[in-house]
């Protein structure tokens, strides 16, 4: 599953500045460091090796197989030694798409390198290996001690800035510290990034997206959800900006690849970056989730949808444009209407709300903790009324990609005019500001933009509360009447494209020549972007109300978190997952969805050809796939006359573990986690054992795709893989 957290959003969260369970299984993302103390569980449920085999700092161990991409919207594994890696399709879409005309198609008719000159360097992409962690709580607790409330983010970062630096001295390497429990433990992380990342492979996305918004987070699945990258390398074997003499890497560890098989029962783990979670979320949260924000998250995306929809399909050279983005906020859209079923349909809050009176019960006569859910209440009873306003500000005001490229223009060029006389950094930040441009431009579309602006716009008038309506909203209604708020905001939007010099492409460029700060604060389109800039715009609409919740709401989860670990001292707890390493294991598991109804572990070729529609945009399947089906051409990857295509484990995932390794308990590589299940959608707020499964691609039709389909044998000569 990719990180929810795209891009976009983390550029409006950088502007905005910013249960307990016993262990049995399946449920938990551990921190691989600490792995030790699930051994015993491990061993039970079939794993063969050891803790050191998974995180060793002395030497090579399974974590230095696998990387987080790009800073965690993925996770990747290294498969040979040549630092080849294997990833999802999904998590290699944009690189895919980026690579792809009309005239040379890989996004629709796939790719894979002959030799090394034809792999394709991907600017901006990066993976980190981590070197390793380190427990720094005690260090931290004694920074923070006698520290007001309000001075402990700075301080906070002080102190971690003060131990990167120490452990991170003499190296190339670069540090992160996380906080684990909401604040109640914290770790170093120390990486090692790599920037030189070229595309090497993947399948036609017929394959690589079989199924594509149908039947994303469902199973039974039939996708071949695999990408193909490599890592190289200076000569020195370290971290090299891309030039012709850089040489694919020699890793420390690459993972072997078992195609023996598997079948119910078997150990699987996961090891990856899963990215978010929020399993200690009080029932204050979920309502508010499921009556309020999320109906509302859908619906802005659904706009955004069906205006790309349009475009894309009128030309092919729109749709591999608009694509990758639409990919995205579809692949959430999708999730956001299941994780709100889910949390009815299993009724998680009547659930939370059972654990809060447990929990309530064991506190009250803990004077540190008691009454604490009467607070939560009471923070979400002050918030509640500005919520949907809140949710509109990422999902909507933000997301016409003017918005921000102007907000981020303004930043830059302030930047610029403060360091004058530095032309290092000048040309740093101008070099910035040009991807920021060349992303905005690259999903340009004007009558798809215009059509955005003016409904989300228009469906802001209609959802918000009018007591919260910021005044310019008010102003541009009158100056542009229309019959109805989307046709005046439609006219706004008019005017807008036809006096900035900010919003289309060409025009952008020409102002980007010469680019000055009073031109700038003259452009309507930038004085449109000021208006909803989320440092004034918060403010200015929500009072401190906001940013009292989100303070009142971190004091209270921190307290909560501790209470729970000292209620549940002696026994296991795992943390919510935060962008860190981490292992899951369990076991491949079928499943009911309900009742008279059982699902395999696994599918197969033949399922594909099922759902196989000529034409068809989701179902559609290359040439190759349907000669090698009928002349059975199944090489060593066939099993009882067919190829196995996805199956399903209980592991516990969430997003940014997408394309991590599926291990067996011989720690060979059994498949790539792409993806979850729909009866188990409210999973990153309650695990429920009973449904939860991870999907997984089958690694023998990665290989089938790759060597049958693809011809790719300098590729598969690279792998070790292992028959029995
Ligand atoms: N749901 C998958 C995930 O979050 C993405 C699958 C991509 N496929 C798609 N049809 N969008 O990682």
């Amino acid at each position: 599953m990719t990180n929810k957290y795209s891009r976009a959003f983390r550029l409006a969260i950088l502007l905005l500045l910013t249960f307990v369970s016993q262990v049995k299984a399946d449920e938990g993302m551990w921190i691989p460091m600490l792995i030790g103390k699930n051994y015993d569980q491990m061993k039970k449920q079939g794993f063969k090796l050891t803790p050191a085999d998974l995180y060793n700092i002395n030497k090579a161990s399974i974590k230095d197989a696998i990387v987080s991409m790009g800073g965690g919207f993925c996770t990747a594994e290294v498969v040979s030694g040549h630092g080849l890696l294997f990833t999802n399709h999904h998590c290699g879409y944009e690189a895919i798409a980026a690579n792809s005309t009309p005239q040379n198609d890989i996004l629709d008719n796939g790719f894979y390198a002959r030799s090394y000159s034809e792999e394709k360097l991907i600017p901006g992409l990066f993976v980190d290996f981590l070197v390793r962690m380190e427990d720094i709580t005690p260090q931290v607790t004694t920074a923070l001690k006698n520290t007001s409330d309000a001075d402990k983010g700075s301080k906070l970062q002080q102190i971690s800035q003060q131990l990167i630096n120490n452990a991170t001295k003499g190296t190339n390497y670069h540090g992160s510290v996380n906080d684990f429990y909401k604040g109640n433990q914290y770790f170093l992380y120390i990486y090692e990034k790599y920037t030189d990342i070229r595309l090497v492979g993947a399948p036609p996305q017929s394959i690589g997206k079989f199924g594509g918004d149908t039947d994303n987070w469902e199973w039974p699945r039939h996708t071949g959800d695999f990408s193909i990258f490599r890592i190289y390398s200076g000569k020195d074997g370290k971290p090299a900006d891309y030039t012709t003499d850089n040489v694919p890497l020699s890793p420390k560890k690459f993972l072997p690849i078992s195609i023996k098989g598997i079948k119910n029962g078997d150990f699987a783990m996961v090891y990856g970056y899963p990215g978010r979670t929020d399993r200690f979320l009080t029932s204050n949260g979920i309502r508010l989730a499921t009556e309020e924000t999320n109906p509302i998250i859908v619906k802005l995306r659904d706009i955004r949808l069906r205006a790309w929809k349009e475009e894309m399909n009128k030309s092919v050279d729109t749709r591999l444009k608009l694509s990758s983005e639409y990919a995205q906020i579809a692949n959430y859209w999708k999730y956001f209407i299941g994780q709100t079923d889910q949390l009815k349909h299993l009724r998680i809050d009547t659930q939370k709300q059972a654990e809060e009176a447990e929990f309530s019960r064991w506190a009250a006569d803990k004077p540190e903790y008691m009454g604490l859910m009467q607070k939560y209440h009471d923070i979400y009873t002050a918030y509640e009324p500005y919520a949907i306003h809140r949710t509109y500000i990422n999902e909507g005001l933000l997301a016409p990609g003017f918005v921000i490229t102007t907000l981020l223009l303004n930043r830059s060029l302030a930047a610029i005019s403060a360091q004058a006389d530095n032309q290092e950094k000048v040309a740093a930040i101008r070099k910035g500001q040009e991807e920021t441009n060349s992303k905005y431009v690259a999903t340009y579309n004007e009558t798809a933009d215009k059509k955005i602006f003016a409904q989300i716009l228009a469906a802001f008038y209609q959802d918000v509360p009018r007591s919260q309506h910021p005044q310019f909203l008010e102003d541009i209604l009158l100056k542009y009447k229309g019959t109805t708020p989307e046709v005046s905001f439609s006219n706004y939007a008019d005017y807008l494209w036809a006096n900035s010099r900010l919003i289309q492409p060409a025009r952008l460029k020409e102002f980007m020549n010469n680019p000055s700060l009073a031109d700038l604060a003259k452009d309507p389109a930038y004085q449109y972007a000021s208006n909803i800039n989320p440092q004034n715009y918060v403010r200015n609409v929500f009072g401190s109300k906001l940013s009292d919740f989100e303070t009142q709401k971190i004091a209270l989860d921190h307290l909560y978190e501790k209470a729970l670990l000292e209620k549940n001292e002696g026994k296991l707890m795992y943390p919510d997952a935060n962008s860190t390493m981490r292992i899951s294991y369990g076991n491949v598991q079928d499943y009911a969805p309900k009742d008279g109804v059982e699902y395999k572990i696994q599918t197969t070729l033949d399922g594909v050809i099922e759902k196989y529609k000529a034409k068809d945009s989701e179902f559609d399947l290359p040439p190759s796939l349907l000669d090698a089906y009928q002349h059975k051409i199944f090489g060593q990857y066939g099993v009882d006359g067919t190829v196995p295509v996805d199956f399903i484990t209980n592991n516990d995932i969430t997003g940014g573990n997408s394309g991590s390794p599926v291990i067996n308990g011989n720690g060979e590589l059994i498949g790539l986690a792409f993806d979850g299940n729909w009866e188990a959608m409210s999973g990153d707020i309650a695990f429920d054992k009973k449904y939860k499964r991870t999907i997984c691609v089958d690694i023998r039709y990665v290989l089938w795709c790759i060597d049958v389909l693809g011809h790719g044998n300098n590729l598969i000569d690279e792998l070790d893989i292992h028959k029995k």
